[in-house]
């Protein structure tokens, strides 16, 4: 690697202070990083400063692998070397930061590294000297040891000197510009928004914090930024951007995390098409500057219907086929009563799937138990005849539509789910992507882009009995849709679209609503009533009164755009600090219980959690 120097391209007035801390090292200056040498450096004298990864005493030589952010150097304390480099050298320990100075050679012949850059070198210490001491490390930074991730994420910044870390929190920094540099050059305005704020709904809960100077009121640390963006398109701004920390207290899985970052983006006067495409645009910049690959554009776009009939979720991976099929249509009539009585009735073929034994189709039923299915139908078509529990109750006329629809072949399994059409679309839609995964399906190193479009602008919540916003409650509804979002919310559909990426959704966002009345039209249909939508938005409605542009944006999912630039499979493997599954910092212990007076000041008392009913 033939990095700068961090100390070579610094300004003037941070050169001079760092020649002070050359004299506070005693007139060690650092000239090259850990991953710099090779063969052309053979007999320069150097100055390396660094951590020691590896100590290995071979007899009279003792080895210090020593590393630094860029690499790893051998460094030979030989009892040999006239200076006396080697009388101390045994105390080294690993985590000790050193300064060494000493002469470049070549590595002996078979000594030679291959898989190092520095491989082929190696320096013998003239001189060195202590910087710290470290305690024996709780695990060992080397990378190729395995550690559990709590025992990481306990211990971070030692975590953080892996080379894994390091190369996925700089691959992080060189996105952040990218977009910086992408939206700076198309006119966008950084502006920050405030992160105490009133609670907004978008889907989660919000994380609250009290006031001490309002007795009694609550701040919410924001959800996103969306209202404040559409306010800065009626302040005028005409397109506004932010990298913005993010809060949601929802259930965490490997994709989500409590606070995360959003690049969040608004414009005026555009239509969804404007948005899309220049989002692509932003896209493309990132792969091409970050990882050098060239994605075709424009993206394909998938209605929400077509993407829950083919794949049977809203963020398909279409990277792999085994698509769904609707067969309804033919079994309405069947001897099966499950088939016949079911709303939807579902198929997906499994090329060579006759090979699965019992043990791996029962497997399937299992799983999908958690998408609340019942059960799983299956038949396998071997040796020229369809085995299976069921196949005996399908008439020739269904098997011979069945077989047309999905194409069968000998060898094919297909599997089956029948009931609510959510249920089976979970269940059928998840188990494509297990099996996509267990079959080694996925094509890797691919990236599949694809907007899903037109999707429904509510969704009814059970549990409150009503409808609520499927993305959130500023969404336009599409063209013609107007009547429909009182009168037949189940059928209003939304101008909204999501950014997919390999089956993750790494961006969302849509035309907003730009008129008062229809915003308040909005509230009714979501269950508010005049008074309590002027509570919680009057200001906003009051600004839509003001001349408000029409208007639109999106925001990506910082943390998983680079966890799958970076091949990671979790996003906390791109934050340099994250929370655990249960929202823990297991380095600082956060959260924690705070002292009796910050409470009494803050008006607060605890009482003692409700008992579980
Ligand atoms: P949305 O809620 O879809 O839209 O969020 C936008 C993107 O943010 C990412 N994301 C998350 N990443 C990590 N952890 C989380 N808990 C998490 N939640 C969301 C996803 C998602 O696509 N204000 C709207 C955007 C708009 O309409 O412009 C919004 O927040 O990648
Ligand atoms: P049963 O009649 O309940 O014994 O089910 C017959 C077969 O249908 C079994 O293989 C079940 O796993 C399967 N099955 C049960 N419920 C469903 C469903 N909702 N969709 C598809 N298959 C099901």
């Amino acid at each position: 690697m033939t990095e700068s120097m961090p100390e070579d391209i610094q300004p003037a007035d941070l050169q001079q202070e760092h020649q002070k801390f050359i004299q506070d090292v005693g007139g060690w200056l650092r000239t090259h990083c850990c991953g710099a040498l090779t063969l052309d450096d053979v007999d320069q004298e150097v100055c390396l400063m660094g951590w020691v990864q590896y100590r290995r005493d071979h007899g009279g030589l003792i080895f210090v692998d020593l590393r630094d952010c860029f690499g790893l150097t051998q460094v030979v304390f030989s009892p040999d070397t006239a200076s006396g480099a080697h009388n101390n050298a045994h105390i080294l320990r690993s985590e000790y930061v050193l300064a060494v100075r000493g002469k470049v050679r070549p590595r002996p012949a078979g000594m030679v590294n291959p898989a190092m850059p520095t491989g082929k070198i190696e320096v013998v210490a003239i001189d060195w000297k202590l910087l710290n001491t470290s305690k024996p490390p709780p695990f060992s930074v080397e990378e190729r040891s395995e550690t559990g991730e709590n025992l990481r994420l306990a211990w971070r910044y030692l975590d953080l000197r892996r080379p894994r870390m390091q190369a996925n929190l700089r691959l992080r920094h060189l996105v952040a510009q990218t977009v910086r540099r992408f939206l700076n050059e198309n006119a966008f305005v950084e502006v920050e928004t405030p992160m105490l704020t009133k609670s907004t709904p978008e889907g989660a809960r919000d994380f609250l914090v009290p006031s001490r100077l309002n007795f009694g009121q609550f701040y919410a640390l924001p959800q996103s930024p969306q209202l404040f963006k559409q306010l800065l398109m009626i302040g005028g701004f005409d397109r506004y951007f932010q990298i913005v920390r993010c809060f949601r207290d929802e259930d965490l899985r490997a994709d989500r995390q409590p606070e995360f970052t959003q690049i969040d983006i608004e414009m005026s006067f555009v239509n969804e098409n404007a948005v899309m495409c220049m989002a692509e645009g932003l896209m493309a910049r990132v792969f091409s500057d970050v990882q050098g690959i060239s994605l075709k554009r424009p993206f394909p776009v998938l209605s929400w219907d077509e993407s829950m009939n083919r794949y049977g979720v809203d963020k398909p991976d279409t990277r792999f086929g085994l698509e769904l099929h609707d067969i309804t249509h033919i079994v309405y009539a069947s001897a099966f009563k499950l088939f016949a009585a079911a709303k939807l009735v579902k198929a997906m073929k499994v090329t060579g799937g006759d090979a699965f034994t019992r043990k791996e189709i029962d497997e399937c039923t299992e799983f999908v138990k958690i998408y609340g299915a019942q059960g799983l139908a299956w038949i396998k078509i071997k040796s020229g005849e369809w085995q299976s529990p069921v196949a005996k109750f399908l008439s020739e006329r269904e098997r011979y539509s069945i077989a047309q629809v999905l194409d069968l072949q000998q060898g094919d399994i297909v599997f089956f789910q029948a009931g609510e059409p959510a249920v089976v679309n979970a269940a059928l839609g998840n188990l494509r992507l297990r099996l996509g995964e267990h079959l080694h399906l996925v094509s890797e190193n691919s990236f599949n882009f694809l907007w899903v479009t037109d999707f429904p602008l509510y969704e009814y919540d059970n549990a409150e009995k009503r409808y609520v916003a499927r993305h959130h409650p500023f969404t336009a509804p599409a063209h013609g849709h107007l009547e429909r979002m009182l009168s037949d919310p189940e059928n209003a559909r939304a101008r909204a679209y999501d950014l997919v990426l390999n089956g993750n959704e790494i961006g969302g966002g849509s035309i907003r609503i730009h008129s008062a009345d229809v915003q308040r039209r909005m509230f009714a249909a979501l269950g508010f009533s005049p008074d309590s939508a002027e509570k919680r938005f009057g200001f906003l409605l009051r600004a839509l009164e003001l001349g408000a542009p029409p208007h639109g944006g999106i925001a990506f999912g910082l943390d998983r755009l680079v966890m799958l630039l970076a091949g990671a499979s979790s996003i906390r493997d791109v934050i340099a600090f994250p929370k655990t599954q249960k929202a823990a910092c297991l380095l600082t212990d956060a959260p924690s219980g705070v002292a009796s007076g910050q409470l009494c000041e803050l008006g607060l008392r605890l009482r003692e959690p409700a008992a579980e009913t």
